[in-house]
């Protein structure tokens, strides 16, 4: 068998951002409009008024402070409250695979690679821009890679997914180079009338190319293991779906965005994910102390607090378990890739950190890592 590596990575980040004060007063206007508009029935009791969302709750309940999208006007206009993206026609790029390739160019572009180099492509997201032909196969044209390329979806835990999917083809033999992306339009999905989620999820692309040891630049990362994990929950769930034109009278119905039970998912994901995680690092021989960084999945600061600190058995500071919610929010698979991607230029050789993300299924997916020389 053959040892597969990180050679490199990859990051596109949209060019607007949405503080939580613009996007809480879109959905406060939106709530006031909306209250206007049914005032007998909120008079008579019939109906319940849409209560105001907050800046203070949104960051002490998640840590997020802003997020990137591919659209901002739409989002954060009350009459509209969702991102206006012009359909393209099919002669064009499509705009997810048109950030997969922006984040792919900065990957191969890091690892020193040309397309010809390339064996495979892999786009892992949790939404795709269309069911067929695939993200993968078109960003496979716009670079100009031979080989072949699939989408897969496991939701948030899609990256890792695909990296040991990218790291089997390597093990195996079946390909030398893979080009692994996540283009993700979480505004896309995303209800910005619902108080409880409207502040959850930011836009961006990631990548990562996973290679033969071998044929791998100096500074790659080796994968220690990977390990990946699935249990059936209805706790987070997208019910928007090719059938839905069968069942015309669901169209636009909440459950066709993201909609979570968002108390249970905290509950029931850390210990998951800490058990997964420390039952892994057993198998790997290894500890929670041998563990220099951990770059977990971006969806709230205070579930990342408790998985790290059951690994590591204290809490970790913010050099040990980075945040970028902050700034981007949850942008679902790629969340673990900016925080690996942005924040570990200062390992040394030896140094070893985990790659973790987890989210709708459930799935969970854990990659540990160590600096080569
Ligand atoms: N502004 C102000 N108050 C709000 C609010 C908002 N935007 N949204 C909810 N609240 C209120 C609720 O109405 C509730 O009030 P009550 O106690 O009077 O009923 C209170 O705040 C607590 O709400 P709750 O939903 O229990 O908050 P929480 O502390 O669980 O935080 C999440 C909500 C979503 C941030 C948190 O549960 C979470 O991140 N869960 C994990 C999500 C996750 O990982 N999902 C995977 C996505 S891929």
């Amino acid at each position: 068998m053959k040892n597969a590596v990180i050679s490199s990575t990859g990051l596109w980040t949209p060019p607007h951002s949405i503080s939580n004060e613009e996007l809480v007063a879109s959905y406060n206007a939106w709530a006031d409009n909306w209250n206007r508009e049914r005032e007998a029935d909120i008079a008579s009791g019939i109906i319940e008024p849409k209560t105001h969302s907050s800046v203070e709750f949104i960051e002490k309940a998640s840590g997020i402070k802003s997020r990137y999208v591919i659209n901002k006007s739409g989002v954060i206009d009350p009459d509209i409250m969702a991102p206006r993206i012009p359909e393209r026609p099919n002669e064009e790029i499509s705009v997810l695979a048109e950030m997969a390739v922006n984040a792919a160019r900065q990957a191969l572009e890091r690892a020193g690679r040309k397309p010809e180099d390339i064996d495979a492509v892999i786009c892992a997201a949790s939404n795709m821009q269309r069911a067929y032909p695939a993200m993968a196969i078109e960003v496979q044209k716009a670079l100009g890679i031979n080989g072949f390329a699939f989408d897969m979806n496991v939701a948030c835990s899609s990256a890792t997914f695909g990296i040991q999917t990218a790291a089997d083809f390597v093990r195996s033999g079946s390909a030398r180079s893979v080009l692994m992306v996540n283009p993700e339009v979480c505004s896309g999905h995303l209800n910005f009338t619902d108080r409880d989620s409207h502040f959850i999820f930011g836009d961006v692309a990631t990548a990562v190319l996973v290679e033969e040891e071998s044929i791998a630049p100096a500074g790659h990362w080796k994968i220690l293991g990977t390990k990946l994990k699935t249990e059936f929950s209805n706790n987070i769930r997208n019910n928007f779906g090719f059938l839905n034109r069968a069942a015309p009278e669901g169209i636009g119905a909440p459950d066709k965005l993201f909609v979570q039970e968002g108390r249970k998912v905290f509950k029931e994901v850390v210990p998951m994910v800490a058990t997964m995680i420390n039952e892994h690092l057993g198998e790997l021989n290894l500890q929670g102390t041998d563990l220099r960084r951990l770059w977990l999945h971006q969806a709230n600061a205070n579930m990342n607090r408790m998985i790290s600190s059951r690994v590591l058995g204290r809490e970790a500071n913010s050099d040990e378990s980075p945040t970028v919610l902050d700034t981007y929010a949850n942008t679902s698979s790629a969340g673990s890739i900016i925080a690996f991607h942005k924040h570990s230029e200062d390992f040394k050789p030896g140094d070893k950190g985990l790659i973790c993300s987890f989210g709708a299924g459930y799935s969970a997916g854990t990659v540990f890592v160590e600096k080569a020389g």
